[in-house]
């Protein structure tokens, strides 16, 4: 299995509206595809894990690569994993704009990772444990 990490900006244009749409295309794809991951949304820039068979995600990502709504795509991080993070998500997403959901204090150490993490200016491992605590943070289904 492979996964890859990205970040990206968003074009002016990309609505919330449309990501949204995006995002329930994306879903049905990566679950027809066993593909699995975290979409993150915040100040405009995306980061994005993508997990799955290593033909279909290079695959995915070349179509990502080419996709208008979005550029400056930067490759974070990508190697072989022997198991997923996001196991039950079609395509896990948060908005960080959108933060009611999240409690003050989780939402604070998000934002620190976020902002001040070297993962996110240049290509790093720490990528991926970045996403390890984007789960346990934002998405665990206990
Ligand atoms: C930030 C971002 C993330 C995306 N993530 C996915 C994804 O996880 N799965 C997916 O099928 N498409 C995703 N897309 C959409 C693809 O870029 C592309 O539109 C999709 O693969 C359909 O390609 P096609 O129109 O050539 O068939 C994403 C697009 C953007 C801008």
């Amino acid at each position: 299995m492979y996964s890859i990490i990205y970040r990206s900006v968003a074009v002016p244009n990309f609505s919330k509206f449309d990501i949204y749409q995006m995002l329930s295309k994306a879903r049905s794809f990566n679950n027809d595809n066993d593909i699995t991951g975290c979409l993150l949304y915040h100040n405009n820039e995306f980061v994005q894990l993508l997990e799955g068979e290593k033909e279909k995600i290079n695959s995915l990502f070349d179509n990502i690569k080419k996709d208008k709504r979005h550029e400056k795509i930067q490759t974070l991080d990508e190697m072989e994993i022997s198991e997923r993070i996001f196991i039950d998500w079609d395509m896990a997403y948060h908005d960080f704009s959108d933060n009611t959901s999240v409690p003050h204090e989780k939402m604070r150490q998000i934002d620190a990772i976020f902002d001040k993490s070297s993962a996110f200016t240049k290509p790093s491992r720490l990528s991926m444990d970045f996403f390890k605590n984007v789960n346990q943070i934002l998405f665990k289904k206990s």
